[in-house]
Order: structure tokens, then sequence, then C-alpha cells
């Protein structure tokens, strides 16, 4: 790995351009031929729905996430949505999940007439703490909903033991966690069913929107075969009621293409956030900021490297560095219970103060796989910059990169894609 850390090194002042939040124009530059390749295929195909790179991609989601079946869908939106009516949530049923998510997790649950219960974080990972799911279970409890929040897996092994002595289904919001690991299990396949989404900007991220659904189960994997179809089965005979929410073809082959380079970017990804964590050590910032962790047994795919912002600086940093033209962003500035379209359900500012505090304080820096070291430097000299911290790099004191809350340090481990 490289090593930024020499003694008072000279910051390079590059990028008069900035630095992108990400940059998708690089990936596609690199896949050009490729993906045009893939699309032109298709268009010349006339199979635009649910065709034959559809069911590849499947299978090599499947594969890929050590599952036997895999559902293609429109979106991460609708893959929750499919996942909680397969499981027959409904009215009168409550599920639990992290306030500090995407609105997506939380409105699958109220479109089917069911209640979110919203619980509070690990602040050290920002996943669901498992010991406020155990005081939010109810008689009314069906399901569990941890997100893979930034691309680190939620504290499943807690989380499924509860699920199994309450008799409660696990639905893993993996949205923003394809690759990443738990335990040596992969996101998608330690629930009883996940979400993934194919949003341009995810780890692994399509030309448009895009989701898909794993599960071991066979039962979950047929009801959500006909769920996704209008419930159609055979053509003009619906047996349930379902909704339409198909995966494009197109969008099914710039996936097939991608796949076959997710686990590189994966590791581009982790080296970025090592480097960050070495350059914020190396300016001595590493205890001004609150760094991210990778948890022990874990491999993050870091799809968000969140920084903690003290002393209510957070808005005023993100100013500076847009005066720098380096692009953030605020995951989540307003957490879901704190929502206006939530106030029915009665929350109060304070009820989830974990949550409340990562909302105040996080914000979210450039990592794509593409990003450059001289990118990484001249967004962390400006941080310095900010914090008076100055513009030279320090050999750090100690190498303080990554550590687990229970202080276990950490490698990622390597993934081969199916
Ligand atoms: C945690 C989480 N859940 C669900 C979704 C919804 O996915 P999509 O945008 O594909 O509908 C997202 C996407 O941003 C997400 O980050």
């Amino acid at each position: 790995m490289h090593s930024p850390s020499t003694s008072a090194t000279p910051v390079s002042q590059p990028q008069a351009a900035g630095v992108p939040l990400v940059d998708m124009q690089r990936q596609y530059q690199s896949l050009k031929e490729e993906l045009h390749a893939a699309v032109n295929r298709v268009l010349a195909s006339g199979r635009f729905v649910l065709g034959p790179d559809c069911q590849e991609l499947e299978k090599a989601i499947a594969a890929y996430c050590h599952v036997p079946h895999a559902i293609g869908c429109a979106s991460g939106s609708d893959a929750i949505l499919l996942a909680l009516m397969a499981l027959d949530v409904g009215p009168g049923d409550e599920v639990i999940l992290p306030s500090y998510t995407f609105f997506a997790t939380a409105a699958a649950v109220v479109r089917l007439g069911a209640k979110p219960v919203f619980v509070d974080i690990d602040p050290a990972t920002f996943n669901i703490d498992p010991a406020e799911i155990a005081a939010a279970v109810t008689p009314a409890t069906k399901a569990i909903m941890p997100v893979h929040l930034f691309g680190q897996c939620a504290d499943m092994n807690a989380i499924l033991a509860l699920a199994a002595r309450h008799k409660l289904a696990v639905v893993e919001d993996a949205a923003q966690a394809i690759g990443a690991e738990y335990k040596r299990r992969p996101a998608g396949g330690i629930g009883d069913v996940a979400c993934f989404s194919f949003y341009p900007t995810k780890n692994l991220g399509g030309v448009g929107d895009g989701g898909m659904l794993t599960t071991t189960r066979q039962d979950l994997a047929d009801r959500l075969r006909l769920l996704h179809v209008h419930g159609m089965q055979p053509r003009y005979y619906h047996q349930v009621i379902g909704i339409n929410s198909r995966l494009d073809s197109l969008q099914a082959a710039v996936l097939n293409v991608k796949l076959a380079h997710l686990d590189r970017w994966t590791a581009e990804r982790q080296l970025h956030a090592r480097r960050y964590h070495e350059l914020f050590a190396s300016h001595r910032l590493a205890d001004v900021l609150g760094l991210p962790v990778e948890a022990a047994d874990c491999r993050h795919v870091w799809n968000q490297y969140t920084v903690r912002v003290p002393d209510g600086r957070r808005d005023e940093l993100r100013s500076h560095l847009a005066t720098h033209k380096i692009g953030t962003e605020i995951y989540y500035p307003v957490p879901l219970h704190e929502q206006q379209c939530f106030t029915y359900l009665g929350y109060k500012v304070g009820s989830l103060p974990r949550t409340e505090q990562a909302a105040r304080e996080t914000i979210a820096l450039p990592i794509f796989p593409e990003l450059s070291f001289d990118e990484q430097r001249f967004v962390v000299a400006r941080i310095a910059a900010f914090f008076g911290a100055g513009q030279h790099e320090h050999r750090p004191p100690t190498p303080k990169f990554l550590k687990h809350p229970q202080g276990r340090e950490n490698e990622p481990s390597g993934r081969k894609s199916a």
C-alpha cells in the first residue's frame, strides 16, 4: 500500500477544478467499449424487459451473495416493498428499523399499512443497535429491517438471535452494501430476504434505476417472482395482487459488465479509506474528527466515507470545502423519526439521541474507485486548513487505522465475484 506519510511534506495543490463527491464519467470512460457493446446488443435484440440479460444478472448476483435465489426489480425502494409484501406485512404489524437511513426503508412499511418502529444506532458504526431492537419488540412486531449503512453490515448475529427468539423475519436493506461481509457471510445472504439498489451512485450502479432481491427461502423466492409481475402466472391470470416492478434488460446488460469489476472497485474504495485514515492521522486530525470504523470480522465496502465533525462546525466545514469545489453530502440531515410525514407517529426530538447526534455531526467525503491520491490529499489539506492544523503532513505517532469499537484491528478480506 502506498504510504503518504513523510515528515513535513509540502502538500501539493492540484485540482483547480476541485474534487467531486462522485465522478461517474471516469468509470464510464474506462468501460466505454464494453458498455456500448452490451447496450447495442440489447437494442438489436428487441428484448427490453426481463430478457436473458436479466436472468444472467440474477444468476450472477445469487452466486455473488451465496444464495440460491435472486429476483430483479425496478429499484431498491421496490425491492423493500416487495420483500415486505412477500412476508405479508400489513395493517396491525410493526417493523423495527433504524431512523438513520434513507427514506425508502420506512416508506415501504407505511405503504403496506404497517407501523415503522424507529430505534437508535450504535454510534461507532452508524448501524442499528441490537439492544435497542430488543427493547422495541412487542406482540405486533413482524419483522426487523437492519440497514447495512454506508457499506458496512449491521450486527447480524445479535439481530438473528433476537429474530429467532421472537419468531420475526429479518429483511436486510443492503442497498448500500453489495459485496460487504459479516463474519464471512455476504450481505444479502444473512437474513430471510435482502434488498439491493443499482442506483447509479451505488457500488454496483446502473445507468438508471434498478434493484434486486436475494433470499435463501424457496417460498419467498416463489412469492417474489409472482409479486413483481402483478401476481400474474400464467399470462393474464392473476393469483395475487402484486406490483409492476421489473428490471430492464438495458440495466441488466450494463450491470453484467460492471459486476466483473466490482471486487477491484471495492479494493480501491478500501484503499481510499485507509489513505484517508493515514492522511488524517498525519495532519493530527484523527482525534479531532470522528473517523469511521470497520467492525471486527466485517468487510466494509465504503459506499460512503462519513466523518463526524465536532463542536457544531459541520455545516461551516461543508461551506469551506464547497469554496474549494470539494463535493460533500450529508447522509442524513433529518432522521426519519423527525420527518414531517412521520409526525403522526409521535416521536419527540431527543427520543433517539445517537441518531440525532449523527444527523448533526456527519459529513460524507468523496470516495469512489477512481479517486486519486492527489485528490485525497487535497481534500484532507483543505480540512486541515479549516481546523488550523497546518498545511503540512506529519508522520503520525501511531497508526490508528480502523479500530473496532472493541479495539480489534481488522484487514478487509478479498472477494471474487461469481
Ligand atoms: C439504505 C437505502 N435503502 C433503500 C434505497 C432505495 O434504493 P433506490 O434508490 O434504488 O430505490 C437506498 C437508495 O438510495 C438506500 O440508500
